[in-house]
């Protein structure tokens, strides 16, 4: 649901980033900023710095920046909307919701409705474990059992239902609950064709699942007996308007903030594991309950660490488990790291069975990436057999890449080489195999591949004549960055008063780069905000870029909006870019910006031109043609160097 601008303007303005953040750290004022030791990466000396003049922060250890809505998106792991709502609630600001279609009405008083219940329903369990004669001699001393203590149990909101076939359906209905949104928050099931609906959890323990704010959105529930026949051993809420299991992890809630400061996130299979590992002391842990490991729930991950370490059981089953919930993490460009526990330990029984620490120690000590684990592996399952030690070194390359990083490949690769004592260049081969049918069956869909995994494999594809030195194509990079650093900084000033009153340098940017691409993805998106802004009869300033809910966007335009901006010193020094920025400067800065983006994307053209010269016979029936362009390009690049005043080497 949309909140009004307006209202979003006014929790902007309203929650300080200094008063934001001195939630969570501890700040310090030193001259106009707070500093902080930052909450993002492990650090002792603060490097995290808020500026409350611009509304902004940025961490020059890890490089997070943004405002204050982005700190709680960050922090709490929540969406913008959502972080809009907290930030408004902290700050008692009601949100004036914008109109809604009676369809987003009747869903958002659903789910509105289906959270209520769950609380009722979550509240209800507890009430029957902790006040019920059948909850205090059956429930409770089976949690004592499994050594759960009192903390934990509150911790989880662990709970009872009870055996009676109707016991919360009368409960939930005289609470006034009507039995549509019972049924719809899966709280009974329908035992036979009449129509009549039953408690779905009965004479179980009840698991609570939260999601990532802490709301209750489904329920978990296990049998008492391991013994029982016919019965599953868990039973589980079916998917409701709140309750997508899919993009669900158990123990999120609870583990998020420990997450983020260990900043590494087991991944177990049971509830019960993340509740043992709780209760001994680790808290970055979270469950896929049981299901295999989705792309969302990975994503979820992704909102609090990079760094993932799968513990799984160590039966075959789990370590099949295991190797494929991987490659879908390195996928998502997580790292990842494997532990497997002596056969018969699940990490509950092997944390309850060796303690805390040497439980902690062994997870340092076995510990192993995608790579090691599957060499150790195949080791033993293919011993001398050259077919199948073939198929095996096939699997790990091809998991190899999955990897969204080139080095992290290349390094990945290396290391595979030695371990199966390989040539490298044989390994290769194979990863460049997969990447060209990757590229090759993706193609009718371009959107699926980036520029970079297009440029990585091109050679692949086209000659490799045509292939531009790096050079070329990092100049065009920095002067585009160059370029969209001036209309951020100082779009909307003036470019020159005297000479051209009103002309503002977005104005004169736009003007003169009509009809250029760029070819830097974030740059052609930043250029067309720039363009809608001036349609709009907008010059845009740097609070709109500085604020932008797009956290590429906003991170980059922080980090070029600091006094020292990201362009090393020796790429200015080698490539004519100016940054000793001066307001007064503008005209100069702008003028040869353009000029310089011109003779970059003149100088890429020059170099094809000059290798399809080259790759001419000289009788060729084109030569004549061929030859004349590069000739033409040739006086262009000579023009645009005298009008900067520097003279070319070639
Ligand atoms: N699971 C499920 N339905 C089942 C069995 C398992 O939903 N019939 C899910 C549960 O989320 C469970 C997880 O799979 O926590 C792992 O299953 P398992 O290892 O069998 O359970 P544990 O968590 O080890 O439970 P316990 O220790 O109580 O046996
Ligand atoms: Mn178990």
């Amino acid at each position: 649901m949309r909140i009004d601008p307006e209202t979003v303007e006014r929790i902007k303005q309203t929650a300080a980033v200094a008063d934001v953040i001195g939630d969570y750290v501890t700040i310090k004022k030193k001259g106009a900023n707070y500093w902080a030791c930052c909450p993002f990466h492990g650090e002792k000396t603060p490097s995290f710095s808020i500026s409350p003049a611009k509304g902004i922060y940025k961490c020059f250890g890890c490089g997070k920046a943004g405002d204050s809505v982005r700190f709680i998106m960050d922090m709490e792991g929540l969406g913008y909307g959502e972080a809009l709502r907290h930030l408004a609630k902290k700050y008692g600001i009601d949100i004036q919701e914008e109109e809604m279609t009676d369809d987003q009405l009747v869903r958002q008083n659903e789910r509105e409705s289906l959270l209520i219940i769950l609380e009722y329903a979550k509240e209800y369990f507890k009430k029957q474990l902790y006040d019920t004669d059948e909850g205090k001699s059956i429930a409770l001393p089976y949690f004592k059992e499994r050594g759960f203590s009192d903390a934990t149990l509150q911790s989880f909101d662990l709970g009872y239902s009870p055996e009676a076939w109707d016991a919360f359906l009368k409960a939930a209905l005289k609470q006034g609950f009507s039995q549509e949104i019972i049924e719809k928050a899966g709280l009974v099931t329908q035992k036979n064709d009449d129509g009549k609906v039953y408690d779905r959890f009965r004479n179980r323990v009840i698991f609570p699942i939260h999601n990532v704010s802490g709301k209750i959105i489904a329920f978990g529930a296990r049998i008492l007996r391991n013994d029982a026949k016919n019965q599953a051993k868990y039973l589980n809420s079916p998917e409701t308007e709140v309750y997508h299991k899919s993009a669900t992890l158990y123990g999120i809630s609870q583990a998020k903030n420990e997450i983020r400061t260990k900043d590494v996130c087991y991944l177990v299979e049971g509830y019960t594991d993340v509740i043992s590992l709780h209760q001994a002391g680790i808290k970055n842990v979270v469950a896929s309950s049981g299901t295999s490991l989705t792309i969302e729930q990975i994503k979820l991950i992704g909102r609090f660490t990079q760094h993932v370490t799968v513990l799984y059981d160590g039966d075959s089953a789990g370590i099949k488990a295991a190797l494929r919930g991987m490659d879908l993490i390195l996928e998502e460009g997580l790292q990842v790291n494997l532990v497997v526990f002596p056969e018969g330990n699940d990490p509950d029984s092997f944390v309850r069975k060796i303690g805390s620490e040497a439980f902690i120690e062994y997870i340092k000590k076995e510990a192993k990436d995608v790579i090691s684990f599957q060499a150790n592996l195949f080791k033993e399952e293919a011993g001398d057999d050259p077919f199948k030690k073939a198929e095996m070194i096939k699997e790990m390359v091809q998991s190899i890449s999955k990897i969204p990083d080139a080095i992290q490949r290349s390094l990945f690769i290396q290391k595979t080489a030695a371990m199966m004592r390989m040539d490298e260049d044989v390994l290769l081969a194979e990863l460049n195999k997969i990447q060209l049918k990757k590229i090759k069956g993706a193609s009718s869909d371009p959107q699926q591949i980036s520029a970079q995994q297009y440029a990585e494999v091109r050679d692949l594809i086209e000659p490799v004549g045509v292939d531009q030195p790096l050079e070329v194509q990092n100049l065009a990079y920095y002067q585009e960055l160059e370029c969209v650093r001036l209309m951020i900084n100082y779009g909307h000033l003036e470019i020159n008063s005297e000479k051209a009153p009103g002309l503002t340098v977005v104005h004169y940017l736009i003007d003169e780069l009509e009809g250029t691409v760029f070819q830097t993805p974030l740059f052609i998106r930043i250029l067309d905000l720039c363009k809608m802004e001036f349609a709009a009869k907008r010059a845009p300033q740097a609070d709109f870029f500085l604020h932008h809910t797009d956290e590429e966007i906003q991170s980059f335009s922080i980090n070029i909006s600091s006094d020292k901006h990201s362009v090393s010193s020796e790429w200015k020094d080698k490539h004519e870019i100016r940054v000793n920025t001066d307001e007064e400067m503008l005209e100069d800065l702008a003028y040869k910006n353009v000029l310089r983006l011109r003779k970059v994307y003149n100088d890429q053209h020059l170099q094809e031109t000059l290798s399809h010269l080259q790759s001419l016979q000289a009788d060729a029936p084109e030569m004549g043609e061929v030859f004349n362009e590069f000739i033409r390009l040739k006086e262009i690049q000579k023009n645009i160097s005298q009008e900067l005043g520097t003279v070319i080497e070639k």
